[in-house]
């Protein structure tokens, strides 16, 4: 493999520091130097005049659904709409069909990894079977390369048995990823509980549900020292405890999605099920909290939660299963929703979406310095575009941002240097 200079592009990678316009040199698969001007000859160059140029995302939550339901998508058209959204490195969740609890359903999707466009991390079952119970091989895991645990799509109900999963999985060198919801206050809630649901008649899942599990975590690590991930917050509450926890020195890290810092429930009024997701969308008071979590470290990342689903199993508001995609729009609703409106600076949202993650997982990747895999991608960040449900490279089109005008459209993306995905339109 040869050399791939990157020309005159305006780099921000926060893992170094590094804010304006540089080259990008690329040896192979690895970056091989950033400075102001690369004079040497090379094989091939791209000119990015007028791009911004970054580490690739990584996006530390997904839901493949390979094995078992790949109606809605699969790990090759998962990976497609990775790269399309500047996404070269994802952790895939493991309520698939089967679980991924075992050395069978991992060494399938390590196979299939090794032609899909994007990196894959798997996130095994903190539970066999995601059922709360015996815990998973948590030894086999670490063997197979697998980095992170969680029961995501449900909580581990008992404390007990969540404070095993933490022992065990720092002991083996795993994350601890938690879905945090209190099944017995969600109580079949479909929407956040609150005005619209009133309005609307339907059952409402009160912020109680998340913030009781979100403190409960939190007093888990605390006390065993363990660290746990707290995913997807949604409210105001737990991003309060996520704060002071982190000022007593509690090792606890957390990520919201997009969804959470665009959208409230009055987007619920339309009876849509594709704004539908668990956590559901709260409040404005909810959505401040979150972008004021977002500004000051509270937050350590931005993940999608991308939740494909049939258009058929969308069709029913009531009995529809909850989960919007994202990995396709998520740096231009970054953009758009905290970067325009002057909430954060592009630099601070390039570090929630590569850098950030990286750390929360141990992984390498996230960073531009030398050495690094060349994994990246080429953003025009003045670009408008709107989201077309029908265009998304996801097999499913249940995007929760469908229809909106958002900015900043990724052109190339790279994955050990090799270009992935071209704009094509
Ligand atoms: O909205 C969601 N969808 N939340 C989850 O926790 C699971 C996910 C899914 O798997 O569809
Ligand atoms: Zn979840």
């Amino acid at each position: 493999m040869g050399t791939l200079l990157i020309r005159n592009g305006y780099v921000i990678d926060p893992a170094q520091k590094l804010s304006g316009h540089y080259d990008v040199l690329i040896e192979g698969t690895r970056i091989l130097r950033v400075e102001p001007r690369v004079t040497e000859r090379v094989d091939r160059v791209i000119e990015a005049k007028n791009l911004l140029v970054m580490p690739g995302i990584i996006d530390m939550h997904v839901h493949l659904r390979d094995p078992g339901q790949t109606e809605k998508e699969d790990i090759y058209t998962g990976c497609n709409a990775a790269v399309t959204g500047g996404v070269t490195s994802l952790l895939c969740m493991p309520n698939t069909r089967p679980a991924i609890d075992n050395r069978e359903t991992i060494a399938y999707i390590q196979r299939l990894a090794q032609k899909a466009k994007a990196k894959i991390y798997i996130c095994g079952a903190a539970t066999k079977g995601l059922s709360g119970e015996e815990l998973g091989d948590y030894a086999m895991y670490r063997e197979l390369g697998v980095c992170a645990v969680s029961d995501d799509g449900r909580p581990v109900e008992s404390a007990e048995q969540m404070e095993q999963v933490l022992l065990k999985a720092q002991q083996a060198g795993l994350r601890v990823v938690s879905h945090c919801e209190d099944l017995a206050i969600v109580n079949g809630g479909i929407i956040h509980k609150g005005s619209v649901s009133e309005d609307m008649q339907v059952r409402g899942i009160d912020r109680l549900s998340e913030d009781r599990i979100t403190q409960r975590e939190i007093e888990l690590a605390e006390r065993t020292g363990a660290p746990v991930h707290i995913c997807h917050v949604s409210t105001k509450g737990s991003t309060e405890l996520i704060r002071a926890a982190k000022k007593r020195g509690v090792p606890v890290t957390a990520e919201t999605c997009p969804h959470y810092f665009a959208y409230t429930h009055e987007k619920l009024r339309s009876r849509d099920a594709d704004y539908r997701m668990n956590p559901p969308l709260r409040e404005p008071e909810d959505v401040a909290e979150i972008i004021r979590g977002i500004q000051d470290g509270t937050f350590d990342c931005i993940v999608t939660d991308h939740a494909p689903h049939t258009k058929r199993e969308k069709m029913d508001f009531r009995k529809a299963p909850n989960g919007t995609v994202g990995l396709e729009t998520s740096l231009a609703a970054g953009i758009r929703f905290l970067v325009e409106p002057g909430h954060i600076k592009l630099e601070r949202l390039v570090e929630l979406m590569t850098f950030g993650p990286a750390r929360v997982l141990g992984i390498e990747g996230g960073s531009l310095e030398p050495g690094m895999a060349a994994d990246l991608a080429l953003v025009d960040p003045k670009a408008f575009w709107t989201v077309l449900p029908e265009r998304l490279q996801s097999k499913s089109k249940n995007s929760v941002f469908k229809f909106e005008r958002l900015q900043g459209r990724v052109k190339y993306t790279l994955v050990n240097g090799e270009i992935v995905y071209v704009m094509r339109y």
